[in-house]
């Protein structure tokens, strides 16, 4: 899209520096023709840009195409007003100097609308803040309103500058607006009470007629018809079809408020406008007299209430003057003419110092507040050579401007090149060119110019008219070669010229201008009884416009010609101090239409804009040019060898530096202060280098602060850990030392404790017993004893003896009570036969201690074991306990198995279904056992009972468990006897019998041969 863009840019030649034929004026303008046809309305001359007026709104001047422009290198993109401005911008940001924008070209050739645009660029594109905000709204407005009060239609402009206008944006260190100041060059009054045929009065007369408010209109006396005001109907053409004066109205309304202009500001400001108009409509007839009185005194009361001064007063002002003898003042009457001519004045003088009021008023409101130093941008758009049919006294300093800015122009590009190039000792052809020079002196010149001329008629008294004036010319500058009148030109010329006009030949071409008003119009006269009445006013801004003090100077105000002679002086000097960028603005044809490209005019206008000239200087000469210390500033950093410094001539820094960057010889040349560029790509090439080496120096330069930064900070945060180290480690240390100190107390409280153990409580030993004892307490809890058999038990310290041993009783009986808690019945039956046994065959008995594990059974024998007939037998009796036996014969100790069958009252022998013996638990004598482990016991029974027939000699392999059960239910625990070695029987009353006990290898039971029954056990191992 964008490259489409360029390649239709590229129509013809983007810069008249590459046509082929350079000095050819018809190639120069096909190529501008060619591009114009396409809408290409820019062409650089270099730097130089020329404009021509397209006559219809152009798709170029968008956001986005600002954009494009933005810091970009002026020859990389189409040419473009925006391209100028940027790089007048980064000039001026990067160098930090001051510029101007010189915009040059005839009335109507797109002036104004260039500045405008630039001025938009730079508040579209320039940083800006919420605060300049403000600051860029009001140079975006001042416009509207100094256009309202200072443009008019005239034949070759609908929106005519009539006023010159020269305005510095200021901008602070980083490229920002931050304000602005104008200054108005000579204001053409004289279209305020008159206006040519087919042109308008200024503006902002129609807009309040047509825009103004229902309300406002009333309150001014103003009807809404500009057919109504004289002063707005003498070119007849008050409705224009490219002026739509009612939107316009509302954009000067709303711009005024923005600018700083309060309701009161505001109802002044129309009060006058309003009084100009009426005082246009006041008509005067002539009374018997021949003086002037005024018909209908309508119009002179609204004047007197909007300016708010005596309405009497006034109307004397405007029929009479004062004049002042010696003696005293007389008012004389004035007659039609003179009143009609004081009435004019009168508005002219009130408009023409109001707009001044206004530039000022506008001014305050751009002031900038802050006194840091700026840099400006100044865009000069000023009235461009003017030709009308009729030429007057405003013509004549119009052109003469023009002049002065030609000659600017000139000075700055053609001579002041040439000669620089001289100077600097660069081989040079001269390029021949028109200097204006002659002409501006002409004009000018002390004593002798036409302004000299003209105010030395101004100042004579007596007879003195603009025909002298005329005649005087003639005599100072008639042989002058751009001068010609009437009388002085030949035949030929003298047929084109009237009696009153003179000629001048103009660099941008001949001129004839109508001698008739140019006293008038340079003296300027305002009666001095109107002044006073105005220096009354109550409307603020013709109080501040007309000050008593001007009535008291009796020296005479300067003449017109010469203040506007100064301000251009002022203007020039203002301009030399500034890089200069130059737009060249032609008109394609005289009749503002679009498409149509007048090849004479345009030729004409390249002509005299001296613009073949510029092309061949620019072309033979260089782009671009810098004093050697301010080159080498900017690029040193592109030489090690000039980098960071440079100590030596600046000349030999530039070739080094130059030879580095590789410029090649016909790239450049060395002058005696100054390097010249000869293309701008080789410039614009070492700006891209530079631009990149200065980031990479920011990336430096950054790094290193970064890490300059950061390892002082790093050190910082070391210093600090250590800080806290130390202050740490101290706390610890003290901490430390703390515990040791309580450590050393301790243990010599505790040696001290120990040495006193076994002294009575006392301070010494309290604590270290006390630690003892909890010492041992809590040792024992973890060491008690698991259960009601282990005997062991923590040895108590000496303090602790007693308490230790009270604790011991007291575990062993808690724990003996809850082993005895928790035994059954059945076993505590069984507990208590074991006890039973105990106290009979402990220590007594060999094996004992081997059953004592050994739970006794409840019986050996069921029941079903036993014979039917024997339960029957003992039926009553409940059966306790039954075992079966070995029963020895009493004589022949035989051996006879039996069942040993106790109940509850008695023990019965039993051999299969017989009781072969009872023995009544009453009558049971004793029972006796071996000491041995031998199973055999003897039951003995009392034998003086018959029916008894000896003690009862058995061995059963419970002996422990038969002889206890036998013992506990007959109740005869004491009558259990253990005996050792042998022990007696009776075998029948009277007869007794011994058993041998011994031990041996098999257990054995027989009859000895002594008769004895022998009974041999295997020997235990004795617990
Ligand atoms: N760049 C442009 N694009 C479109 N129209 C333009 C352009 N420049 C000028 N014009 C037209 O030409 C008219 C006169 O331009 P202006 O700037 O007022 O002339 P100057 O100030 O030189 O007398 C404008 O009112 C506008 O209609
Ligand atoms: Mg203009």
């Amino acid at each position: 899209m964008e490259g489409a863009l360029t390649a239709r840019d590229r129509v013809g030649i983007q810069d008249f520096v590459l046509l082929d034929s350079y000095t050819s004026e018809s190639a120069f303008l096909d190529n501008l023709r060619k591009r114009f046809r396409e809408n290409l309305i820019y062409t650089y001359i270099g730097t130089l840009l020329v404009s021509v007026n397209p006559y219809k709104d152009l798709e170029i001047y968008t956001p986005k195409q600002m954009e494009i422009y933005m810091g970009v290198n002026f020859f990389e993109l189409p040419p473009h007003l925006y391209a100028l401005a940027d790089n007048a911008y980064r000039t001026m940001l990067t160098e930090y100097n001051n510029h101007f924008i010189l915009i040059s070209g005839e009335s109507g050739a797109g002036k104004t609308e260039a500045s405008k645009k630039i001025l938009q660029y730079y508040a579209v594109t320039c940083p800006c803040t919420e605060q300049l905000q403000t600051v860029r709204d009001r140079l975006l407005l001042s416009n509207p309103v100094l256009e309202a009060f200072g443009n008019a239609k005239t034949l070759r402009n609908d929106n005519s500058s009539r006023f010159g206008k020269y305005m510095d944006i200021q901008f602070d260190f980083k490229g920002a607006a931050v304000g602005g100041h104008i200054l108005s060059y000579l204001l053409e009054k004289s279209r305020v009470v008159h206006q040519n045929h087919g042109e308008r009065n200024f503006h902002i007369f129609y807009q309040l007629v047509e825009g103004g408010e229902e309300e406002l209109l009333r309150w001014l006396g103003l009807e809404r018809n500009c057919q109504h005001y004289s002063y707005l109907v003498q070119g007849e053409c008050a409705k224009v079809s490219s002026i739509n004066d009612k939107s316009n109205w509302r954009t000067v309304r709303k711009a005024l408020s923005v600018i700083d202009f309060n309701e009161n500001d505001i109802e002044h400001l129309f009060g006058i406008i309003a009084s100009v108009l009426h005082l246009g409509n006041i008509q005067y007839d002539a009374d018997n007299k021949g003086s002037a009185v005024i018909g209908n005194n309508a119009e002179v009361r609204w004047i007197s209430k909007l300016l708010g001064v005596s309405v009497l007063v006034l109307q004397e002002a405007l029929t009479h003057r004062k004049i002042e003898t010696r003696a005293e003042e007389v008012l004389s009457p004035l007659n039609v003419d003179q009143a009609y001519y004081a009435r004019d004045a009168l508005a002219k003088a009130i408009y023409g110092r109001t707009f001044t009021w206004l530039v000022n008023k506008i001014n305050e409101s751009l002031a900038n507040q802050d006194p840091s130093r700026k840099t400006v941008i100044g865009l000069l758009d000023i009235y461009g050579f003017e030709v009308f049919y009729i030429n007057s006294f405003e013509q004549f300093c119009i052109n003469y401007c023009n002049e002065k800015l030609q000659q600017l122009f000139i000075q700055l590009t053609l001579k002041s090149e040439q000669e620089e190039y001289e100077t600097e000792g660069i081989e040079w052809e001269p390029v021949q060119y028109f200097n204006n020079k002659i002409i501006c002196d002409l004009v000018e010149e002390k004593y002798r110019g036409i302004i000299s001329v003209l105010d030395e008629e101004c100042l004579r008294l007596g007879g003195a008219t603009d025909l002298t004036f005329l005649e005087k010319l003639e005599e100072t500058v008639g042989n002058h070669p751009h001068f010609v009148t009437h009388k002085l030109a030949n035949q030929k010329t003298r047929k084109t010229l009237e009696r009153g006009d003179f000629r001048l030949l103009h660099y941008a071409g001949e001129v004839t201008y109508c001698v008739i008003g140019f006293l008038d119009k340079n003296n300027d006269l305002l009666y001095r009884n109107i002044k006073e009445v105005m220096c009354k006013s109550r409307n603020l801004i013709v109080k501040q416009c007309f000050m008593p003090s001007e009535l008291d100077s009796r020296k005479r105000p300067e003449t017109v010609a010469t203040q506007f002679k100064s301000s251009l002086v002022g203007l020039i000097k203002i301009l030399t101090a500034k890089e200069p960028s130059y737009v060249r603005c032609l008109k394609p044809n005289d009749g503002k239409q679009a498409g149509r490209f007048d090849d004479v005019l345009v030729r004409h206008q390249v002509k005299y804009l001296g613009l073949m000239e510029h092309l061949r200087v620019r072309r033979a000469g260089f782009a671009y040019r810098r004093r050697y210390e301010i080159f080498l500033q900017r690029y040193k950093s592109l030489c090690p060898d000039t980098w960071p410094h440079w100590r030596g001539p600046p000349a030999e820094g530039i070739e080094r530096l130059v030879k580095y960057i590789g410029y090649k010889p016909d790239e450049y040349k060395l002058g005696r202060t100054k390097i010249f560029i000869r293309y701008p790509r080789t410039l614009f090439a070492t700006e891209d280098a530079f631009q990149i080496c200065k980031n990479e120096l920011a990336t430096k330069i950054q790094a290193k602060y970064k890490g300059y930064r950061v390892k002082g900070e790093y050190h910082k945060q070391k210093q600090a850990a250590i800080k806290i180290e130390t202050c740490f480690r101290g706390v610890l240390a003290r901490r430390n030392r703390k515990k040791r100190e309580w450590a050393v107390i301790t243990i010599k409280k505790f040696i001290k404790g120990f040495m006193y153990r076994n002294q009575p409580l006392c301070d010494e030993n309290a604590e270290y017993l006390n630690f003892v004892r909890y010492n041992y307490l809590t040792r024992l809890r973890e060491h008690l004893p698991k259960h009601v058999l282990d005997k062991t038990w923590l040895k108590p310290p000496a303090v602790m003896e007693t308490t230790s041993e009270m604790l011991r009783k007291i575990c062993y009986r808690t724990m003996v009570r809850r082993y005895v808690r928790g035994v059954s019945a059945p076993r505590k039956a069984q507990l208590q036969l074991k006890v039973v046994t105990s106290a009979i065959f402990k220590g007594k008995k060999e094996g004992y201690p081997q059953t004592v594990p050994k739970p006794f059974i409840d019986t050996r024998l069921s029941e079903q074991e036993i014979n039917m007939k024997v339960l029957q037998m003992i039926r009553n009796e409940r059966i306790k306990y039954g075992t079966p036996v070995v029963k020895y014969d009493r004589n022949g100790y035989k051996p006879r198995p039996r069942q040993l069958v106790l109940t509850q009252g008695a023990a019965y022998m039993v051999e299969e279904a017989k009781i072969k013996q009872r023995v009544e638990y009453a009558t049971l004598k004793g029972v006796s056992v071996s000491s041995l482990s031998d199973g055999v016991f003897v039951i003995h029974v009392p034998c003086e009972e018959n029916k008894q027939k000896g003690d009862v000699i058995l061995q059963c392999d419970h002996v422990f468990e038969t002889v206890t059960k036998l013992c506990v239910l007959a109740n005869k625990q004491n009558s259990v006897k253990v005996v050792q070695g042998s022990m007696k029987f009776t075998i029948q009353p009277g007869k007794e019998g011994i058993i041998d006990f011994s031990t041996g290898q098999e257990p054995m039971v027989y009859k000895a041969k002594n008769g004895h029954l022998m009974v041999v056990s295997p020997r235990t191992k004795s617990r």
